[in-house]
């Protein structure tokens, strides 16, 4: 397994692996290497079946079950990736990470695509690590006692009638999530409110809640929180929830882009209270000094 890291904060791009045919020593490994690198990008795999991808993804869990997405008539586990000319909404095409809103969100996702416009159609991964770490020690300690709403329902109501999901009956699903979050296998915090789904800080103003949502969002975009993949066809990204966000570019319409996503079941966020030789852990580099910017 080679291992390339993309930037300081976020990102490698894997190549030399079987991912159909992993033993149990390259499984643990990759595992490491995405702990460490919170997304990572293959770029030399074939087109993944559907089984063979879902195979791949429950070696890390059990699999999520999306609250309202389009997904294959034989394989209801894969979520179908799709954007043309007639498309009204494109996934992702705004900061979020995967379904906040559940109460036991998704651990990680999987994305091939398949099929891709000429140009355009990147995706953009922030890590949200670098996030809450370059904050003031007095901000991270006020967002350290704070929980947030997520919600779904101005989502993903009606979103997909277009592909034939009927969701008149469906109840969308809403929860509180710790402001900032423990990774529970780098065991580092990252910030877990995000501009799609959180809508609230809990025990606030409404004023005040907007100023802070509205500050944090504006800061979890700094550009060298992130790393942004071109996408080659047959490429696969695998992204941590936990300690990320992304945005997908819809910049390419009226072309095509498709592909497959399964979702990994996530445990429900939690906070765990730091000792000192964790306080020391970070290791951002640069980030820590623009933390005085
Ligand atoms: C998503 O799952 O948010 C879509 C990502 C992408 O299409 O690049």
């Amino acid at each position: 397994m080679k291992v390339q890291p993309l930037t300081p904060v976020i990102g490698a791009e894997v190549s030399g692996l079987d991912l159909c045919n992993l033993s149990d020593g390259e499984f643990d490994d990759l595992k490491d290497t995405f702990t460490k690198h919170s997304v990572l990008f293959f770029r030399d795999q074939p087109t993944l079946a559907p089984d063979d991808q879902v195979a791949f993804a429950k070696r890390f869990g059990p699999l999520h079950t999306h609250p309202a997405a389009p997904t294959l008539a034989e394989q209801d586990e894969v979520f179908v990736i799709h954007a043309h000319k007639d498309s009204k909404v494109a996934n992702g095409n705004g900061w979020h990470t995967d379904v906040s809103c559940d109460e036991e969100p998704p651990l990680a996702t999987m994305l091939q695509l398949h099929l891709l416009p000429a140009t355009g159609g990147d995706t953009l991964f922030a890590s949200m690590y670098a996030a809450f770490e370059t904050l003031s020690e007095t901000m991270q300690n006020f967002l350290l006692t704070l929980q947030a709403h997520h919600e779904s329902e101005h989502v993903y109501r009606g979103r997909y009638s277009d592909r034939g999901v009927e969701d008149a009956d469906k109840v969308y699903p809403r929860a509180l999530h710790p402001v900032v979050r423990t990774h529970p296998e780098s065991k580092r915090r990252a910030l877990y409110v995000n501009p799609s789904f959180t809508t609230r800080i809990e025990g606030l103003s409404r004023q005040e809640s907007n100023a802070l949502l509205g500050m944090l969002f504006q800061h979890q975009q700094r550009p060298e929180f992130q790393v942004r993949f071109n996408w080659s066809p047959n490429a696969i990204a695998l992204w941590d929830n936990r300690c990320t966000h992304h945005f997908a570019m819809w910049d390419y319409w009226p072309e095509e882009r498709k592909g497959h996503r399964v979702t990994i079941k996530g445990e429900r966020p939690f906070l765990e209270a730091m000792n000192e030789a964790l306080n020391e852990a970070p290791v951002l580099g640069n980030l820590r000094l623009s933390r005085q910017l």
